[in-house]
């Protein structure tokens, strides 16, 4: 089959300047953190929108784009949010949870209280399709979990660029998401993100800032 093309539009940068970007974007990326404590304060809608636009040209399988990105601002719907997520996260604590899972937590100090969820100005809660609808038909999408994956870390990237912090929630299950965002079946979600300003006195998990060395996470022939 013949396939339409047209000219990339790619910015040429001498060898210098692609070093430098690099270096630049490795020192701004390194210092987002997850955060748990966030201020009340509303932030400005088009980040969030932007964000959702840099996660939407992210690289799919076969550019099927199989993800869905829901906002939520509305403080009923986020204390709906909440109140679900608790209740999974108090069984998950006290009940699910195998020793190994908890001990690998231990540092992170987290537990079943879910406060920011109420707290952040925004929720964005990310869905990931296994099918789409196309011409009235339904249609496979291929490699979800991947495309989402680097669509969510588009988004987080672009939200950390803009001067927001989030958090990466993922209480489990999450099939709550379904029922109180009224997203379809076909739809699972992928993760919660929790998005705002930190709060002045915010404090992080110094476990969570040691991250491992280039030659441990890389190799090379
Ligand atoms: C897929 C995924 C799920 C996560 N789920 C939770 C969660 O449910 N609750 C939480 O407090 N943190 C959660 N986190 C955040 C991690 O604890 C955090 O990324 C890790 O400790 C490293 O810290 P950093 O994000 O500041 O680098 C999750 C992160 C990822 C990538």
């Amino acid at each position: 089959m013949k396939y339409i093309t047209k000219k990339l539009d790619f910015s040429n940068q001498t060898l210098e300047e692609m070093s430098l970007n690099s270096k630049k974007f490795y020192n701004l990326i390194k210092k987002r953190r997850s955060v748990r404590d966030f201020k009340i304060d509303l932030i400005d809608y088009r980040i969030i929108k932007n964000a959702i636009l840099a996660a939407g040209t992210a690289p799919s399988g076969a550019n099927l784009q199989p993800w869905h990105f829901v906002v939520i601002k509305n403080k009923s719907i986020k204390k709906k949010i909440r109140i679900a997520a608790e209740i999974e996260e108090k069984e998950f604590y006290e009940k699910k949870a195998p020793k190994e899972w908890l001990n690998a937590l231990k540092p992170l100090g987290t537990d079943k209280n879910k406060s920011f969820l109420e707290e952040a100005p925004y929720l964005i809660a990310v869905f990931e399709k296994k099918n789409s609808i196309k011409n009235y038909k339904k249609i496979k999408n291929y490699y979800v979990k991947e495309s989402v994956g680097i669509a969510t870390g588009i988004l987080i990237s672009c939200l950390h660029f803009s001067g927001l912090s989030m958090l990466t929630h993922t209480p489990s299950p999450m099939n709550f998401l379904n029922s109180i965002l009224k997203r379809p079946t076909n739809e699972k979600p992928f993760v919660l993100l929790v998005v705002g300003k930190p709060k002045d006195d915010c404090e992080i998990p110094v476990f969570a800032t040691k991250k491992k060395s280039f030659s441990k996470i890389s190799s090379e022939f």
